[in-house]
């Protein structure tokens, strides 16, 4: 998979260097260009914002710089054998990120992310590459960030652990809570490793019982319990088929 990133701070990009996303770069499944915005400006104050239109605080990002990056990143793409580029622009406007867009997105070849800081980019530049390729705005959350870098941090993170052989166990993904699948729309319980006994707290008996069925119905317990607790809204989204007689029982 390729990634671009076009942003006025390419050093905040630095994290995608190390761990899991550096190790999918390092063994050539992650082709990562972070650019900066910057070298496509041509005054002498390598302006990329100005005040809005109709008003109002803040600065909004100009048109120029972000048409030039994306048509030169664009074209080196292309040149080099990319297809089928998609637009990822971070924003508190955009649709929720979740695991569900996660996968969609890992399934693509070549994503472009375009952070913004102030105001956001001018409207003519999505509404420009959206009628040559598909246009995600997303939103990691209901909270505003000075700026879209780290949430291309995070969307990068979420859509690499998917990518074919990035993740050591490929199982290790098919339980995560918001997984489509058995556990479909719960959160995930917790875990225990070694030792058993730590600061006089043992660790639930059944986990050592050996018996999977007991096993599988506590940590369903579990997930039940948390997400009740954490995320009762999960539950109520969930189909009611999803439940069995001993969840209802829960
Ligand atoms: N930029 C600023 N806030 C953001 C958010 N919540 N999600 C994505 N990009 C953002």
């Amino acid at each position: 998979m390729r990634l671009d990133v076009v942003t006025i701070f390419p050093e905040y990009l630095e994290p995608l260097n190390v761990s899991l996303v550096g190790k999918a770069r390092a063994r050539g499944q992650l082709d990562v260009r972070v650019h900066d915005l910057r070298a496509w400006t041509f005054d002498r104050h390598n302006t990329v914002d100005d005040t809005p239109y109709g008003g109002g605080p803040g600065m909004v990002m100009k048109t120029d710089p972000w048409g030039d990056a994306l048509d030169t990143v664009l074209a080196d793409g292309y040149e080099t054998g990319a297809r089928a580029p998609a637009l990822i622009v971070p924003t508190p406007s955009g649709r929720p990120f979740t695991q569900e867009l996660a996968v969609e997105l890992s399934e693509r070849p070549w994503l472009i992310f375009t952070p913004a800081r102030y105001e956001g980019i001018d409207r003519r530049v999505m509404d420009e590459y959206a009628t040559r390729m598909p246009v995600y705005e997303v939103s990691i959350g209901d909270y505003v960030l000075a700026g879209g870098e780290a949430a291309v941090l995070v969307v990068t993170e979420a859509v690499a652990r998917l990518l074919p052989g990035v993740l050591g166990n490929a199982e290790s993904h098919r339980d995560d809570s918001f997984a489509p699948g058995a556990m479909a729309n719960l959160l995930e319980g917790p875990v225990y490793t070694k030792p058993p006994v730590w600061r006089g707290r043992d660790i639930p008996e059944v986990l050592l019982s050996g018996h999977h069925g007991k096993i599988s119905r506590w940590r369903r317990d579990e997930a039940l319990r948390r997400t009740t607790l954490n995320r009762p809204d999960l539950i109520e989204r969930c189909d009611p088929k999803a439940f069995d007689k001993k969840d209802r029982e829960m």
